[in-house]
């Protein structure tokens, strides 16, 4: 995967079908059920870089004609844990490609004033020390939301998580590498910068309500 040496634990997913959809999703003419479909789309292109160094174990397989050998993704189930309400549009993508994956909730909002999250839900699989969490959100403006998110989920004792964002501001991406190196962030369009009321520019608006209908 290309990294961004600029910003310590970026990795930018550079494809060409990603860049392309997101051109798509930053237009404002994008309605609700085409702005749904790419988020779809580009969280499963996405997951596909971002699972690249799964664990892998050898296994037997009976083919119609003799046994040999192959490989399958090891330990126990990939979990994905949406940040709602947008990151809940990023799950069925990824799913797509990894079907067997556990899905947990974290539930946030940012204050409208503040733009520091509230936190009004949590869920996630148990034995959470020996899963693999992608954690998904399709914007990182401030970074405040990922952080606490990542806190709750090492408070419940999450060891190897990645964080996959769409869009992101390089404030945000600072933000969580600064609070916890040891997770990659893996976004597929780093913007300019944050405006006075912490979106990101030129980004796409407000994701949630694009993904929902909710303007
Ligand atoms: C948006 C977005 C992130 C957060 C990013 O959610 O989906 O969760 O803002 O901002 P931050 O990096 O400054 O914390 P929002 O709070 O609007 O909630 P919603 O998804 O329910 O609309
Ligand atoms: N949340 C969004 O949905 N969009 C932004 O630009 C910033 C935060």
């Amino acid at each position: 995967m290309p990294t961004t040496p600029a910003l310590p634990g970026l990795t930018l997913v550079r494809h060409p079908l990603v860049q392309h959809k997101i051109s798509i999703l930053r237009d404002r003419a994008t309605p609700t059920k085409i702005f749904k479909e790419l988020v779809d789309e580009i969280a499963m292109l996405m997951a596909y870089e971002a699972t690249i160094d799964l664990g892998l174990e050898t296994v037997e397989v009976d083919t119609p004609l003799e046994r040999t050998t192959g490989q399958r993704v090891s330990g126990k189930k990939l979990t994905l844990v949406p940040i709602l309400r947008a990151g809940l549009g990023m799950v069925e993508g990824i799913l797509k490609l990894v079907p067997a994956a556990r899905v947990g909730h974290i539930g946030l909002y940012r204050d409208h004033d503040t733009l520091e999250p509230v936190d009004y839900y949590f869920k996630i699989p148990g034995d959470a020390a020996e899963r693999d969490f992608l954690l998904l959100d399709p914007m990182l403006a401030t970074g405040g939301s990922a952080v606490a998110a990542i806190n709750s989920l090492k408070r419940a004792g999450a060891q190897r998580i990645r964080f996959l964002c769409i869009v992101a501001a390089p404030i945000g991406v600072t933000r969580v590498h600064d609070a916890h190196p040891d997770v990659p962030i893996i976004c597929a369009a780093l913007d300019r910068e944050l405006n006075e009321h912490g979106y990101i520019l030129p980004g796409l608006g407000d994701a949630g309500d694009r993904l929902f209908g909710t303007r």
